[in-house]
């Protein structure tokens, strides 16, 4: 049986706002069309915005995650909250969901999807880096279960002002956090041509990355790099005719540029270290990834805490979508589920 031995204090049940507890390839970078309309999202009930995105092996998830009442689970990329409205549920009646992300605007729109359950609910706009700090500040020594999906949701995506997206006009932003001062924008800037390769290569596996960091440096000389179509176009050029692509050849340099702005990998390593310290015994954690460079630390982060005998692999091998899941939502297409529990 698993416990969720965490005693919360008043504040949880009080949240009604975003709770800022103190302190201050691969799916690679894929782009797909499509937000439902608003007949599709329900309109009136719940914004358009939290239903844009549509959970990645929900059914998967919630039977690897294995929610059960009274636990405390944490959501700790909250998203449209497609996840968490599964989630809750399962909890009732005295579990509690810790729902965070450090996109504020995500949080928000996920509290009206979750609205009703809003006294079991305690919305954390913070990286998930900093779950250790969290969940002693609410007084939550284990929990029952964890949730981690990774990346950028489609409201993110979908939102050309974020700069996300390679296809859209905005500002070469990409932070999904709009407290950090560091954007695409300045990372380009302040970045030797080096460094650029260096990035491209390590966090896009761009096989063009000195052509297109060379391309770069030349034209920043020349005017302010700041655009994402400016960027897409100038990769576009970059890259040799004829060479042959499956995807966008933006899409690498896209993607190791918002791991980058985002130290994705960095909080991710932060996580999976404390692990088997934060969950119950008995309880599970939920990792979904879009690309090998998060699903390579995910495993070893598990095979390590099997051999030390602090956690239990429970997929041996990635939980994959099916062909229909695929189909659907092809931004699920490259999504690898792993599970432990703890002993
Ligand atoms: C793929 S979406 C989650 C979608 C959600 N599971 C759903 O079903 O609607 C990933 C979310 O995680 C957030 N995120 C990514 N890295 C994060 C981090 N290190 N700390 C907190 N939130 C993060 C992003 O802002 C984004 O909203």
């Amino acid at each position: 049986m698993r416990h969720a031995e965490c005693g919360m204090r008043n504040e949880i049940g009080a949240a009604r706002g975003v709770f800022t507890v103190t302190d201050e390839t691969s799916k690679e970078h894929s782009e797909f069309p499509g937000p439902p309309s608003d007949a599709q999202a329900g309109a009136g009930r719940i914004p358009n915005s939290a239903l844009r995105h549509t959970p990645v092996l929900l059914r998967e998830v919630l039977e690897w995650l294995a929610p059960k009442p009274n636990m405390t689970i944490v959501d700790c990329t909250m998203g449209g909250g497609g996840h968490s409205a599964a989630i809750v549920p399962r909890l009732m009646p005295d579990g509690r969901l810790i729902a965070m992300d450090c996109d504020e605007q995500a949080l928000e729109a996920a509290k009206a999807r979750l609205v009703e359950f809003a006294p079991k609910v305690a919305y954390v706009h913070r990286n998930f880096r900093d779950l250790p700090t969290v969940l002693a500040q609410l007084g939550c020594a284990r929990i029952g279960g964890l949730l981690a999906d990774l990346g950028m949701s489609s409201l993110q995506l979908d939102d050309p002002q974020r700069g996300f997206s390679f296809s859209r006009e905005g500002p070469l932003d990409m932070r999904l956090d709009l407290r950090q001062p560091m954007t695409a924008t300045s990372l380009i800037r302040q970045s030797s041509q080096r460094q650029l390769v260096d990035l491209f290569r390590d966090y896009g596996e761009e096989r063009w990355a000195e052509r297109i960091a060379r391309r770069i440096v030349e034209t920043r000389k020349r005017q302010p790099l700041d655009t994402t179509l400016q960027l897409a176009r100038l990769v576009e050029e970059a890259v040799p005719r004829g060479a042959s692509r499956r995807i966008h050849p933006a899409t690498r340099i896209f993607q190791a540029l918002r791991i980058a702005v985002n130290d994705e990998l960095g909080a991710l390593r932060e996580l999976l270290s404390v692990l088997p310290d934060i969950l119950a015994p008995g309880g599970r954690a939920a990792i979904l990834t879009f690309h090998s460079l998060e699903d390579r630390l995910v495993k070893q982060a598990f095979r390590q805490g099997a051999q030390a005998g602090r956690l239990r692999v429970l997929t041996k091998k990635p939980v994959r979508p099916s062909a229909e899941e695929a189909a659907a939502n092809p931004r699920s297409r490259s999504a690898k589920l792993r599970a432990a529990e703890r002993p």
